[in-house]
């Protein structure tokens, strides 16, 4: 153990003989892989409940152990290769009973799966532990990664920095209609137990023929998709959490009008996989155009004579793009094969992550192998439970610094209840309540000032256009008939125009502009899209 000697002490309060910091719940064919951890973690300053140097012998088991868990202050479950035993399995339902009872934070339940053991499937775990972040130790007890997860798990703090060391003093940490970015990482919060999963989809059989190199995150307008992949799976994947993944080159693109394009001029975006492009962007489209192996030729020969783990990974965002904005079947088809025969062909070396909005997969349909593939590899993203919001909105917080008023919390919660499609709203609206920080405090008179969840977005959107003159309120409408297509017995849908498409005019500049200013709208040399429909009510 001279090995964790270095880890700075934790700083939890000093337990009383009757008090405990966690029980550990395993199946007994564990024990001596708990009892070394248990020893361990006392060895760090917690105090461990373990049956066998806590239970009287001969005492009766049920109430023993409800006892045991009334003097503890979290439960740890351990997942060994003999999985879960039955006399766990009572311990973990009385410790998810009682932090159910206690609510967040309280009491918490952490599992940790030991070496040689095996996660069961999402679908066949109680709610409550395929929401939660998991241990891992993959092959050994000594791995310094699980243990320190293990300790942070047990001291209910988030394994990076936690509250009170500000990292980014100052720095907005709230994303207001935004999608979050790779860098915007350390302030993306909620979604870490999914993070997790679909890792875990990834590494299981990697480098065997049922590797998973395919993956569709698919979910409605809004739900956080972009999100989740760009500041939750590709920071996972750069910081290597799979095996050797922190050198895995990442390509990022949107399809846009023209997908081949977009991806080729991704592709001689990223030194790595430039170097073994002949001929440049032009040459790699038309090879696209005739060639379903191109993509995966392109990967496998750039990644030649690098370790056999090596992947590069294609993440196509957004891509019911290929409808909404692609016009072109023949380049539409020829962009779904050479993702997917790249991502499919045993021995390949790319992975291809996409996001698609829900009310686009029937589309996905009429193309069998999209429909495929769409079939077996996806992960639909459903709105964050209480527990996920909240760490979305206390967490990025206290790594700026600031605190939340008392009381905050409970009325945004409660007004995002039931409410599926409202995480932009609660995005923007902590956005707009940092603005108006009084001192270092996010407030509730301030979210009364701001109209609330609803109105905070339509009064920044009306502030925005009765400032406008009459002419760039004209200029306003036309735009935005350009950048909403409207949906045919589906919502409407947000487009991005090129900026020619607008009207090229210093008025139409200064117009998208402006909403871009009050981050309605995105705004690139070239393209424009709305990130709200707010302004739309207005038109
Ligand atoms: N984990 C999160 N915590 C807080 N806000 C989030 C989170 N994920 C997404 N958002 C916010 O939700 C809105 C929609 O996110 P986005 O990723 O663009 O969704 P989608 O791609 O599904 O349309 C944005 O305002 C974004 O800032
Ligand atoms: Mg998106």
């Amino acid at each position: 153990m001279e090995r964790f000697a270095v880890q700075t002490p934790l700083e939890i309060p000093v337990m009383s003989a009757t008090r405990f910091h966690t029980f550990l719940s395993h199946n007994s064919a564990d024990k001596p892989a708990v009892e070394e951890l248990a020893r361990w973690l006392q060895r760090d300053g917690i105090q461990c409940w373990l049956d066998t140097w806590h239970l009287i012998p001969g005492a009766l088991w049920q109430p023993a152990i409800e006892e045991a868990l009334d003097v503890c202050d979290s439960c740890c479950v351990f997942v060994g290769p003999g999985g879960i035993g039955p006399w766990q399995n009572e311990e973990m339902r009385a410790a998810i009973a009682r932090r159910v009872q206690e609510g967040y934070g309280k009491f918490r339940v952490i599992p940790v799966v030991l070496p040689g053991g095996k996660r069961e499937p999402r679908s066949r775990l109680p709610t409550f532990l395929a929401a939660t972040t998991w241990v891992q130790f993959r092959d050994s007890l000594a791995e310094k990664e699980g243990f320190h997860r293990l300790k942070s798990g047990i001291r209910g703090i988030a394994p990076g920095p936690g509250p009170g060391q500000a990292l980014f003093e100052g720095e907005c940490p709230y994303r207001g209609l935004q999608a979050f970015q790779p860098e915007h990482a350390a302030f993306f919060f909620g979604r870490e137990a999914r993070v997790d999963w679909v890792l875990e989809k990834l590494r299981a059989g990697f480098g065997s023929l049922d590797e998973t190199r395919f993956l569709a995150v698919i979910g409605a307008s809004g739900s956080g998709k972009s999100s989740f992949v760009r500041a939750g799976l590709i920071p996972a994947i750069q910081q290597g959490r799979l095996q050797g993944s922190d050198q895995w080159p990442i390509i990022l693109c949107r399809p846009g009008y023209n997908p081949l394009e977009e991806l080729a001029t991704a592709l001689y975006g990223n030194q790595t996989i430039r170097d073994a492009m002949e001929g440049g962007v032009g040459k790699l489209m038309d090879r696209f155009l005739v060639e379903e192996r191109e993509l995966h030729l392109t990967t496998k020969t750039r990644l030649h004579g690098h370790p056999e783990s090596r992947r590069a990974v294609i993440v196509i965002d957004q891509f019911e793009e290929v409808f909404t904005l692609c016009q072109m079947e023949e380049r539409r088809r020829r962009f779904f094969d050479n993702l997917l025969y790249a991502s499919t062909i045993p021995g390949g070396k790319t992975v291809v992550i996409l996001t698609l909005r829900a009310d686009f997969y029937a589309k996905c349909s009429a193309y069998p192998d999209l429909a495929l593939a769409l079939s077996e590899n996806q992960e639909l993203v459903p709105p964050m439970t209480p527990e996920e919001l909240r760490r979305a909105i206390q967490e990025p917080a206290y790594l700026s610094g600031c605190e939340l008023e008392s009381g905050l919390i409970e009325v945004l919660l409660r007004e995002m209840k039931d409410q599926p499609g409202a995480l932009p709203l609660l995005e923007h609206a902590l956005h707009e309540l940092w603005q108006r920080r009084k001192g270092r405090r996010l407030t509730v008179a301030a979210y009364h000032e701001i109209g609330e969840l609803r109105g905070a977005l339509e009064q920044q959107a009306d502030k925005l256009f009765d400032a406008l003159s009459d002419a760039e309120q004209d200029a306003c409408r036309r735009i935005f008939l350009r950048l909403v297509q409207p949906g045919e017995g589906s919502e409407d849908t947000k487009r991005r125009a090129w900026r020619h498409e607008l009207g090229d005019t210093a008025i139409v500049d200064s117009v998208i502009q402006k909403m871009a200013d009050a981050r309605l709208s995105a705004a690139s040399q070239n393209v424009a899209s709305v990130t709200g429909n707010a302004l739309a009510g207005r038109l």
